[in-house]
């Protein structure tokens, strides 16, 4: 052997190395798949994972795919974090193992690219298992007597929707993803993505609209410290697409999990349970009305107030403002409704989750529970209005446009998503699914 050979060549004792890593992984893998695997987990976790990576721009890392994931399939953070060891004393993450299977599994049927080591990249026809709309073309996929399903880029539709006539465009964008080191859509990108798709949608909302979006906090990069992205795009939705701010309706979700890096293991940071909704407006005073709002019941001690007030034992309020005391009389269907939206993440075993499964559609991972956009459109629209939502997933924004009595539509990228939304709607007697045109295969 040259002395280049042997520069090259990895040592028997090094080839033995490698060997009994890879043993000890396979060994892992095994032992963790006797214990945790149900069959179907790894497909139901394919086409997230696809997602997932389409979303990050086509590669990501594998820590920011597990964390993604979890959140988007809601895993409560106990089961998180659950940890098991093997024969051989290794430890390791239960989800994050399936994630990887999953993985494994989408390498080998040629959906994720096997390629560099820590990244991992969707392939060509992982790209097209997702079936996402092409650019310029726009196809009606079903429609209700009020509504109509678009398979599409959100900035296409923008082209196909009449000028001026949306009272509410209501959706959840994809988040920005933070790392700067891969991916498509980082904070700056994301930025003039949402400043170009905001300069749209003010064109087509009518003068007394109104644009809601649900946006989520991200953290800046190996830091606990947040992203300010939400306060940038707010702003440059004011000053460079004249916009103004007409509210907020912030979600607290009581069920929602916490970061793993910043709150499970660092315990820094509470678990951040509230996601914005910004509203803005073309006009300062869009056309809104809370009486639409359910009626607030009033709580025991306004009752008890009103009383004592009522005997003359109370004469300030607490606060020292003087107010007429009579507008505040319980009196009537309720108190008035506050801004604070508060409702569980989407419900996990709905009919739409359970039609998806029985179809083999993948339910989608990133819905928001129907009371948020039920207090947005009751809000913002009388019966009769339109909603778009720009960026539709599962279509809860129209479903529950449809039950309002508003007109709706949607556009969604993925073919799949949109497929699968119109299990909120087939029931409908004025509901019609479209053929897809010849050449695309669901
Ligand atoms: C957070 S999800 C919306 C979930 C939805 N609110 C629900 O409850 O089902 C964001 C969606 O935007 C879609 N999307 C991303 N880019 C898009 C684009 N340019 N045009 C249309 N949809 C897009 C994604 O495929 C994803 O389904």
């Amino acid at each position: 052997m040259s002395e280049d050979q042997k520069a090259t060549t990895p040592s028997a004792a090094a080839l033995k190395a490698r060997a009994r890593r890879v043993h000890r992984g396979e060994a892992t893998e095994a032992e963790a798949r006797k214990r945790t695997s149900k069959a179907s987990l790894q497909g139901m976790l394919q086409l997230p994972l696809l997602e997932a990576l389409e979303e990050a721009g086509g590669k990501a890392r594998p820590r920011d795919l597990y964390q993604q994931l979890a959140t988007r399939l809601g895993v409560p953070d106990g089961l998180r974090q659950e940890r098991r060891t093997c024969g051989d004393g290794q430890s390791y993450r239960v989800f994050d193992q399936q994630v990887r299977w999953a993985r494994q599994t989408a390498v080998m049927e040629g959906l994720i690219a096997d390629g560099t080591r820590g990244i991992w990249e969707l392939a060509d026809p992982g790209h097209t298992k997702l079936l996402r709309a092409r650019r310029g073309v726009t196809l009606l996929i079903y429609s209700t007597d009020l509504g109509v399903a678009l398979w599409t880029h959100a900035e296409d539709a923008a082209s196909v929707i009449e000028p001026e006539s949306v009272d509410l465009i209501l959706t959840s964008p994809p988040y920005p993803v933070v790392a700067r080191d891969y991916g498509r859509m980082d904070v700056p990108q994301w930025l003039d993505w949402m400043r170009r798709l905001t300069a749209l949608w003010r064109d087509l909302l009518t003068d007394t609209g109104t644009l809601a979006l649900n946006l989520g906090d991200v953290h800046v990069p190996g830091s606990p410290a947040l992203s300010p992205y939400v306060e940038r795009y707010v702003l440059s939705a004011i000053d460079e697409c004249g916009l103004h701010l007409a509210g907020r309706m912030p979600w607290f979700s009581p069920t929602r999990i916490g970061n793993i890096q910043w709150t499970s293991k660092a315990k820094v940071r509470p678990k951040r349970q509230v996601e914005h909704v910004v509203l803005l407006s073309k006009a300062a005073n869009p056309s809104w009305d809370i009486t639409r709002l359910p009626p607030v019941p009033f709580s025991p001690d306004t009752h008890r107030w009103w009383q004592r007030k009522q005997q003359g034992r109370t004469q300030k309020r607490p606060s020292d403002y003087d107010i007429r005391e009579e507008a505040f009389e319980p009196k009537g269907a309720g108190a008035l409704p506050g801004n604070l939206i508060v409702a569980a993440g989407a419900p996990g075993m709905d009919a739409y989750s359970r039609r998806c499964r029985a179809a083999g559609l993948p339910r989608h991972s990133a819905r928001f529970p129907a009371e948020v956009p039920r207090s947005i459109i009751l809000t913002c629209t009388a019966p009769g209005e339109t909603v778009y939502d720009p960026m539709a997933g599962s279509n809860v924004t129209g479903m529950v446009a449809q039950e309002l009595g508003r007109h709706w539509i949607s556009s969604e990228v993925m073919l799949r998503s949109v497929q699968g939304s119109a299990f909120r709607f087939d029931n409908l007697p004025g509901f019609s699914m479209k053929p897809l045109p010849p050449g695309v295969t669901p």
